[in-house]
């Protein structure tokens, strides 16, 4: 989901309309605004696409002084419906909110017994039905707001406006993201991320867990339990080039072919005199660390799958990797001589965050892989290793992923330095293999164009089975998940060794095999793995430097040396088969349906 707000004289719905636009790719099923000027709240919402809610507001104009909110909602509570679609209201106040108030349940309670009426199932809207109540027993809307916060458990990211306060937002934050900015004309600004600000402010702050407020006019009241906080503002800086598509047809495709140039800035500076550098771990002491736990969700799970082969085999240190939400509730037994890792592209994922802040509390070291600075993720943890992918905007994440590996790699050989356990020549062998990782990034057109065509034949059948085996089962999952993503076929990745265990009783000439044959990584088993699919009529497509005689389709890859650049060729090339299907099925690829870019709810 994504909120911005805005107080200033200027046409509030075109900052409103084009904010929600830069955070549209977060989750998408639905909008709104609400502009209060001169006394009086409009207010538009519309399901669907922002498009929807740009043609209603089309007419509307609102310059002059006042105050405006924005919102596009990802459904928790509640289906897409207008109805559901934020903001809400009750008799002269409108709020918007990301994030999921826990005990909303009993609040609503305790408000339908007063008669309070709900137009909606949201969580939300007893939040702002709770601050009416409040207004009317303590008589201050301020008062109120602060006792509304007071009640609230769970996660939230919250605006109100109300008629009361003409001039003021209130706003609140926690384990949600939530920043606002302020320029020199006055204008104070509020996003769930920097990038629809870029350009609108120079300074910001991004608001921590507990903190609320209200702005009135330009004045800035910032409040944690009830006690007055210091705004630590910082410069915003970033550009808005990276944003733009460059004539591809989606930003999928633009940042699957942008693959290259980030991964080489994922490596600058990191390799120095045949030695890996990372000074974001300078004060990091290995030597009382014995192993690796690794947290993360989505792609960046896959990442972390990988690391692990990474981590045991070059730098001889146990890892161990879990899915977030899992590892959360289980009562994990932590040990403070383990190195926790999360990874996170967006660094604002509910379910990693949390993880972190369990490892930070048990006293374990922690650190961040993440792409955006200054996330929530990013400031909890002891120690950030930024990927550099740039703003990803796809919600299919491909470049982020491939600098997380990378990321993960220069750290697996950062770790068997320090701490001695990797071989020299080894270790200059992965410099080499990593320093030409780049070189093989690069998007080959013929092979592109060889996608493009065999796609046809992958467009129907009754599922994807995606096999590797080692480094390139991660892969397989990631390819399986990247095709579900964008074309809603049901795809699965196996350890290909597994597939006898069970899977195989699916074969047949209606199921499609994606396998990943690296030459350098247990071919030959490999071999066998696939000839038992194809020996029961399973389609096969063969992802490999070597010719497959059982191959219904054969994409040929680049001899390499190394596995890894064999991973990286194979890993664009599923990248690009999941695209190119889902454009023939006229699917939306960067805006999938039910999915978010960042998922900042349990
Ligand atoms: C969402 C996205 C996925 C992403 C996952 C984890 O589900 O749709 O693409 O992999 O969150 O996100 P993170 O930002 O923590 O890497």
């Amino acid at each position: 989901c994504g909120i911005v707000g805005y107080i200033g004289t200027k046409e509030k719905r075109n900052f409103l309309i084009n904010g929600l636009k830069e955070l549209e790719y977060r989750g998408y099923d639905s909008a709104g605004i609400a502009v209060l000027k001169e006394g009086e709240i409009t207010a538009f919402k519309a399901t669907g696409k922002l498009s929807n809610l740009s043609h209603k507001v089309e007419h509307f104009s609102s310059s002059g002084f006042g105050v405006g909110i924005g919102h596009t909602r990802w459904a928790t509570h509640g289906k897409p419906t207008e109805a559901n679609a934020h903001p809400h209201w009750g008799q002269y106040s409108y709020i918007i909110h990301n994030g999921i108030i826990e005990n909303y349940k009993e609040i609503k309670d305790e408000l339908l017994k007063d008669g309070v009426k709900f137009l909606s199932q949201t969580d939300t809207e007893v939040a702002v039905h709770l601050f009416e109540k409040n207004v009317k027993e303590v008589g201050d809307c301020f008062k109120a707001f602060e006792k509304t916060i007071a009640s609230l458990q769970g996660a939230y990211a919250i605006l109100l406006i109300t008629k009361k306060e003409p001039d003021v937002i209130f706003f609140a934050k926690n384990a949600v993201p939530l920043l606002l900015g302020t320029n020199a004309e006055g204008e104070v600004y509020f996003s769930s991320s920097d990038a629809p600000l870029v350009g609108l402010v120079n300074e910001v702050v991004y608001l921590e867990d507990g903190e609320y407020g209200w702005a009135k006019d330009k004045e800035i009241t910032l409040l944690k339990e009830f006690k007055s906080q210091h705004l630590d503002f910082k410069t915003l800086t970033h550009d808005k080039i990276s944003a733009q598509k460059d004539g591809f047809r989606y930003f999928m495709e633009k940042e699957i072919y942008e693959q290259s140039l980030v991964v080489a800035e994922t490596l600058m500076g990191r390799i120095k005199d045949n030695s890996v550098v990372l000074d974001e771990l300078s004060h990091l002491d290995l030597s009382s660390i014995d192993a690796i736990k690794i947290c993360a969700c989505g792609t960046s799970y896959h990442a972390a799958l990988s690391a692990s082969y990474m981590f045991e085999r070059l730098a001889k240190i146990r890892c161990n990797v879990e899915i977030a939400s899992e590892f959360r509730y289980k009562e994990p037994l932590l040990d403070p001589k383990t190195l926790f890792i999360v990874i996170s592209q967006s660094g604002e994922t509910a379910d990693t965050l949390e993880a972190l802040k369990m490892a930070k509390q048990s006293g374990m070291s922690t650190l961040a892989i993440c792409n955006v600075d200054n996330s929530s993720i990013v400031r909890t943890a002891d120690m950030t290793i930024l990927t550099r992918a740039g703003i990803e905007k796809g919600v299919a994440s491909t470049k982020a992923f491939a600098t997380q590996v990378v990321t993960l790699w220069l750290l697996s050989l950062f770790v068997g330095e320090a701490k001695g356990t990797i071989e020299e020549s080894i270790l200059q062998r992965e410099i080499a293999a990593l320093l030409h990782i780049p070189l093989v990034l690069k998007v080959n057109e013929s092979v592109h164009e060889k996608i493009r065509r065999l796609s046809k034949r992958y467009l129907h059948g009754h599922g994807f089975f995606f096999i590797g085996r080692d480094l390139f089962y991660p892969l397989a999952l990631e390819g399986a998940l990247k095709l579900k993503e964008i074309s809603y076929l049901h795809a699965e990745g196996y350890p290909a060794g597994e597939m006898k265990h069970g899977p195989i009783a699916l074969a047949d000439s209606e199921l499609f095999t994606i396998a990943l044959m690296p030459k350098n990584l247990l071919y030959d088993k490999m071999k066998s793995n696939v000839e038992e699919l194809g020996a029961r009529d399973s389609t096969l497509l063969i992802i490999s430097p070597e010719p497959f005689e059982l191959a219904d389709d054969f994409i040929k890859t680049t001899p390499q040396t190394h596995m890894m650049s064999e991973f990286f060729e194979m890993m664009i090339i599923t990248q690009l088969l999941a695209l190119e299907i889902s454009i023939r099925l006229g699917n939306d690829v960067d805006m999938p349906r039910n999915l978010a870019k960042s998922v900042t709810v349990e």
